[in-house]
């Protein structure tokens, strides 16, 4: 502060003329190309807009859930995957019949993995999920797809989390908590894990063998199935509450990483104040959110109908119908209208449009709006349902 009273700020209206000088005074020459400089070329392979990728396997897991290995695609000259933090996702672009659409899929193999070439995703089929039942269907070795680079922030953080982490898990939610396991195990990550697994029965436990195989002669890793529809020895039974959690947590403070489906989102909720913890120490993968605006108790269901849709892209104009029943990113891409999107749920701001004028339900939950956006009528359109008839201002898809 002391040297900050010190300054004069009368010299900053020096600088300008100053440097306005001397890039009059500067050779003709041509900067070099952007990669030409180690800085912008690690950026780029870090931090790709876009990865061309082939399926080179695919493994079956039971009747509603297949593992994809996927390896860059050489043949459009893509030598490197981008590298990733364990719980980080990647989002699918694909076209499915007149729709344009994307997805995001949690990164299940390891940091290590993408160094050697081989990113996994696993596709679990969901209740009227076209897109995961497309991918099951369609994609096959050989099949070539487009993703993004790794985005999201469901990972470990040193100095925000607990050493030790209690993952909860719900279906293909075991997806993020595989590779940060196989993180640990590699010595990527340095903390211990704690898997409370839920599952309706013995047979739907995804990765079952792959996940006690982590856990074997690694003291840091810990799986616990709990099945809610059937007893068994060897496993928990019921939902995952605070009792469960606190059985396993031990007495050194912990962080709990939530990362399943909204029902399960909607009981944890409830339970965890019993835990006594930080409210840092709990964090909730968002992938969870349902995309139905009838399971969210605030909806105004007085206002459930279909109506008109005006998009404004780019100078063009075009109207579409939406229902109140689902997202006005849903709409876009039903009616064959492209809009860019990433994590689907609210957060990452990639579909951050202009609402020019109609009423809308954003769900408390998922509204990752920052405050002036908010004020200023952008909203995200994977998180917003329409209301009324819309008129809506989207960013090209680049
Ligand atoms: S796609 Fe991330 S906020 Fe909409």
């Amino acid at each position: 502060m002391s040297g900050l009273r010190k300054l004069n700020m009368m010299d900053f209206t020096t600088l300008i003329p100053v440097r306005e000088k001397k890039i009059e005074s500067s050779p003709e020459e041509k900067l070099p190309e952007l990669n030409a400089y180690k800085a912008n070329r690690l950026a780029a392979a870090l931090h790709p807009k876009s990865q061309k990728l082939i399926v080179s396997d695919v493994q079956i897991l039971n009747d509603s859930a297949k593992l994809f290995t996927l390896c860059p695609d050489k043949e459009a000259g893509i030598e490197q995957l981008a590298y990733f933090s364990a719980g980080q996702y990647l989002s699918f672009t694909l076209k499915i019949g007149s729709a344009y659409t994307t997805r995001p899929y949690t990164i299940c193999s390891s940091p290590k993995d993408a160094l050697n070439g081989k990113y996994q995703i696993l596709v679990k089929k969901v209740s009227d999920g076209f897109v995961s039942e497309y991918i099951l269907n369609n994609w096959e070795k050989g099949t070539k797809v487009v993703s993004s680079g790794p985005l999201g922030n469901f990972t470990y953080e040193p100095l925000r989390d607990a050493k030790s982490v209690i993952g909860i898990a719900g279906g293909s939610g075991i997806s993020v908590f595989y590779s940060l396991a196989k993180a640990v195990k590699e010595g990527t990550e340095d903390f211990s894990l704690t898997v409370l697994y839920g599952s309706k029965t013995e047979k739907d436990i995804l990765l079952k063998n792959e996940l006690e195989e982590l856990a074997s002669g690694c003291e840091k890793i810990k799986i616990v199935n709990v099945l809610s529809d059937e007893k068994k020895d060897g496993f928990e039974n019921g939902f995952i509450g605070a009792d469960l959690i606190k059985k396993y947590a031990g007495t050194d403070s912990y962080s709990v990483f939530v990362c399943g489906p909204k029902a399960m989102y909607d009981f944890l909720e409830k339970e965890i104040p019993d835990l006594n913890i930080r409210r840092k120490f709990v964090r909730f993968e968002l992938s969870g959110i349902s995309k139905h605006a009838k399971d969210y108790k605030a909806f105004p269901c007085e206002k459930e109908g279909t109506y008109k849709l005006t998009v404004i892209c780019a100078g063009k104009t075009v109207t579409a119908e939406c229902a109140s029943e689902y997202t006005l990113l849903s709409a876009l891409e039903r009616n064959g209208i492209p809009a860019p999107a990433r994590c689907r749920s609210g957060i990452c701001g990639w579909c951050r449009s202009r609402l020019l004028s109609g009423e809308v339900f954003i769900p408390e939950e998922s509204d990752g709006r920052r405050l002036a956006d908010a004020q200023f009528g952008y909203i995200h359109p994977c998180a917003t349902f329409p209301l009324g008839d819309i008129t809506l201002e989207i960013p090209p898809v680049n």
